[in-house]
């Protein structure tokens, strides 16, 4: 069958055609994903009322572009899932509206997806036989946390951020070294630069029960009032980068490393945005007596195959959404059910 994917919760508009069988045999057709970072740049962040707007104007036009690409006609989508929150609501409500209007359209049904559920299942998307359980560490811009997943909806929170998801952490060291909105990437490509640095930053997280970015934030922010003044050559900014990146990672890792120690699970999973990160990616490759495995690049990001297949694994399942489904802006993937 074939599952429409909707996802709209933040600042990119994406959208994805999924040709389904059953949970470890599928193919993505076609995915697009139009993102909105110039609109909101020169604000320093994500804009909701900006952001829900150029949703609405993308969708339609995304999902013909879709059709055209993918060769398939409307009418043999057998269901659309889209993205119901966590997120901004006003983004929310465009991918939800729009999901139901074409269902209402092509008499289809829609199932109303939890965005951190994408999330857990993206690593699927590149090994669809990854077995279950593993642990997923989903470290994104609005989330930090580390889960076990013990099937499709079957969840069990052991770690979470009680602060800052890690990718605001990126974000808001970017900002202080003066690089342009969402700065995560670019202060991980200028980390990478470097091969030492002569800046340190504490370790942190090793008292907390959960993931804190608080302490790491104040002692960015001392680090970079003192070297405001040298700041201003590159070298000096790629290695307080450098100093940077390294701490949150170890931050990350260390937390990884103490949930796998109380576990008899070795499958380790990591996505959401920062999961791109090539440091992260390296270290995490040496977690002892552990498989680990990230999604491709362009599913670590928000994306709407990740949307389209946890659809489909419950749509398959005979899930299905009732009309007027809220858009929800906090919704705790532990919550959910077995699909
Ligand atoms: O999953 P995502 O696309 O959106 C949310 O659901 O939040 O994650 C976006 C976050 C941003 O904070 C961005 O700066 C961060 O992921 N990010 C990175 C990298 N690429 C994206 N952080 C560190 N290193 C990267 N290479
Ligand atoms: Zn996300």
């Amino acid at each position: 069958m074939l599952i429409l994917g909707i996802e709209t919760s933040c600042d990119e508009t994406a959208l994805s055609l999924l040709r389904y069988h059953d949970q470890s045999n599928f193919e993505i057709i076609t995915e697009l994903v139009s993102s909105q970072v110039e609109l909101h740049a020169n604000y320093g962040g994500v804009v909701p009322e900006l952001a829900s707007r150029a949703h609405m104007q993308a969708l339609p036009l995304m999902f013909e572009h879709l059709l055209k690409q993918s060769q398939v006609e409307a009418s043999k989508i057998s269901a659309v899932a889209v993205t119901q929150g966590p997120g901004l609501k006003g983004c929310l409500l465009m991918g939800l509206s729009f999901a139901q209007a074409l269902s209402l359209a092509l008499q289809i049904p829609f199932v109303a997806v939890n965005h951190l559920e994408g999330h857990l299942l993206s690593v699927r998307l590149k090994q669809p036989d990854f077995a279950f359980p593993y642990l997923a560490l989903i470290v994104s811009g609005g989330h930090t946390e580390i889960i076990e997943v013990r099937g499709v909806g079957d969840y069990y929170l052991r770690c979470r951020t009680i602060d800052d998801a890690a990718g605001e952490a990126f974000d808001k060291s970017a900002n202080l070294l003066g690089l342009d909105y969402p700065g995560g990437a670019k202060l991980a490509q200028m980390a990478d630069s470097c091969d030492h640095s002569p800046f340190v930053l504490p370790k942190v997280m090793r008292e907390t029960e959960g993931f804190s970015f608080s302490g790491l934030k104040t002692a960015i922010a001392l680090l970079a009032r003192e070297q405001q003044e040298a700041i201003r050559s590159p070298e000096i900014k790629a290695a307080l980068a450098y100093a940077i990146q390294d701490s949150i990672v170890d931050a990350l890792l260390f937390k990884l490393r103490k949930e796998l120690e109380s576990t008899e699970i070795k499958r380790v999973a990591i996505s959401g945005g920062v999961s791109a990160n090539q440091r992260l990616r390296k270290l995490a490759a040496g977690l002892p007596n552990c498989e680990v495995l990230f999604p491709d690049s362009r599913h670590c990001v928000d994306n709407a195959s990740m949307i389209a297949y946890a659809g489909a694994v419950r749509f398959a399942a005979g899930e299905r959404s009732f009309f007027g489904a809220p858009a929800v802006s906090r919704w705790p993937v532990e919550t959910l059910s077995p699909a």
